[in-house]
């Protein structure tokens, strides 16, 4: 038992996100008796910060911290029983805090969509993290929580039903409404940045499995949505710019479930761009600005014209009534070997990349605080499917505005389908 001061500290406190996620723990959404803290590397950030919450965050405390001060996140993480960190671009900043965590026997959850960036926290660190117990869980944000809790969601329904997991898995985002940050926009650019620097990055981006074990085993080719027609949704689908740390973060899980979904697991994911010629036309032009924009992310005085005159700067983000507006509604179907097939759905309020993704995030740590005990998840570096239990479902539809819904099991057989509203959070998008 470690019986530190803190339940949670919140690094990166002053971030897009962290601010969001700050005005939610202290307005929004109370906690019982949870103890948490405030940290950054600014103390008049934070003051700021605070007084910008009003009187409920009077008794909150600050804590200052620098990514790169050893002794400063010693001293946090030593004080807390787990961190939550939107403190990015990871890459860039966020070494020493998990290198810190996994020492101290820390637990710790944060937003990071960098895939290069966790397989080298894995090599470096899961057998510090195995030894103090430290539970450490990336990717919990809306990449890749709706992907992989909802993959998760889907398969313990198909256990259910049919006696077995499905071997494909497939994610179609219907709609999706929101925009970007200047943190996030600094992340992709770092990402492009390292990876035409380094050919083994490259390499990297290519291989679906890079962050599975090293003795994973799995062969079978995945699907890479270009432009295509999806005759399960009767629309034409073009490709879903999270996809490439989604699929990861799925196929990881796969590999880290007791047993595996399957192992010739196969899943993608794409976004639906309508039926007919129209349809047609609006899947091309996803798949055009998706390979024009990684073309030109590719080389450096196009991310320093792209950052300077177009992108939103660090800090900045979607306005609070752009949050407000913003939602997304997203369909997995699955199917079995037998030809078994399942279908859910997994919807979210306010827009996917913050005012959702700052929920999620508030309730993944506390969730992994307060539900998951140490045996049931020891020291290690988790997905959020392999981390997290239903409990954490629950939190986000009781609490987070998410819906997770079976629409429909049909047996290979006798093709009936019976429909099961499970858990709906308000709607958040229209059929
Ligand atoms: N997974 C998802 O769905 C998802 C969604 C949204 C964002 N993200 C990721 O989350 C991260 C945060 O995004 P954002 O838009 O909120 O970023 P942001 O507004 O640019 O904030 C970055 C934060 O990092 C802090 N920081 C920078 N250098 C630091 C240092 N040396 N020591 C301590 N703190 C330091 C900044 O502190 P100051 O405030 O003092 O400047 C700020 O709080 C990004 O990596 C982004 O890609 C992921």
């Amino acid at each position: 038992m470690k019986n530190r001061e803190f339940d949670i500290v919140v690094f990166g406190a002053t971030s897009f996100v962290g601010k969001i996620l700050c005005n939610y723990l202290v307005n929004e959404y109370t906690e019982p008796n949870l103890t948490w803290a405030m940290a950054g590397r600014s103390e008049s950030k934070l003051q700021a910060l605070k007084e910008s919450l009003g009187s409920n965050a009077n008794e909150i405390p600050v804590i200052i911290a620098d990514s790169a001060d050893a002794e400063a996140l010693q001293s946090m993480c030593e004080k807390t029983e787990l961190v939550i960190s939107s403190v990015g671009p990871y890459a860039l900043y966020g070494e020493l805090l998990v290198k810190k965590c996994c020492e101290l026997g820390t637990d710790y959850c944060d937003l990071t969509g960098e895939p290069q960036w966790i397989r080298r926290m894995i090599e470096r660190y899961e057998g510090q993290a195995k030894s103090s117990g430290a539970r450490i869980v990336h990717c919990c944000g809306f990449d890749s929580i709706p992907s992989d809790l909802g993959v998760k969601f889907l398969q313990s329904h198909a256990q259910r039903h049919f006696g077995s997991y499905c071997d494909q898995v497939k994610l179609r985002v219907k709609v999706m409404k929101g925009g970007a940050s200047g943190g996030t926009i600094a992340s992709g650019l770092n990402l492009y940045k390292e990876a035409s620097a380094d050919p083994a990055i490259r390499k990297e981006m290519r291989d679906p499995y890079s962050l599975c074990p090293p003795d994973h085993g799995f062969k079978t080719r995945q699907h890479n949505v270009s432009v295509e027609f999806d005759q399960d949704f009767d629309s034409w689908a073009g490709p879903f710019i999270m996809a490439s740390i989604n699929t990861r973060v799925v196929l990881r899980s796969n590999a880290l479930v007791d047993g595996f979904y399957a192992e010739n697991f196969k899943y993608d994911e794409a976004m639906l761009a309508g039926p007919g010629k129209q349809g047609k036309k609006t899947a091309k032009r996803i798949s055009f600005g998706t390979k024009v924009s990684m073309f030109m992310m590719a080389f450096a005085p196009m991310r320093w014209l792209a950052t300077r005159f177009f992108l939103p700067s660090p800090g900045e983000g979607p306005s609070p009534e752009q949050q407000l507006k913003g939602y997304y509604d997203l369909r997995l179907i699955g199917r079995t070997e037998r030809g078994e097939r399942i279908r859910v759905k997994v919807t979210g309020d306010r827009d996917p990349g913050y005012g959702s993704t700052a929920k999620m995030l508030a309730q993944a740590g506390i969730s992994l605080r307060r539900d998951v005990d140490a045996g049931e998840v020891g020291g290690g570096f988790w997905t959020p499917a392999t981390a997290f239990n239903e409990k954490l479902i629950t939190r986000l539809v009781e609490h987070a505005g998410m819906g997770f819904e079976l629409e429909s099991v049909s047996q290979a057989m006798t093709a009936i389908e019976e429909s099961t509203v499970i858990a709906v959070a308000e709607p958040a998008a229209s059929d």
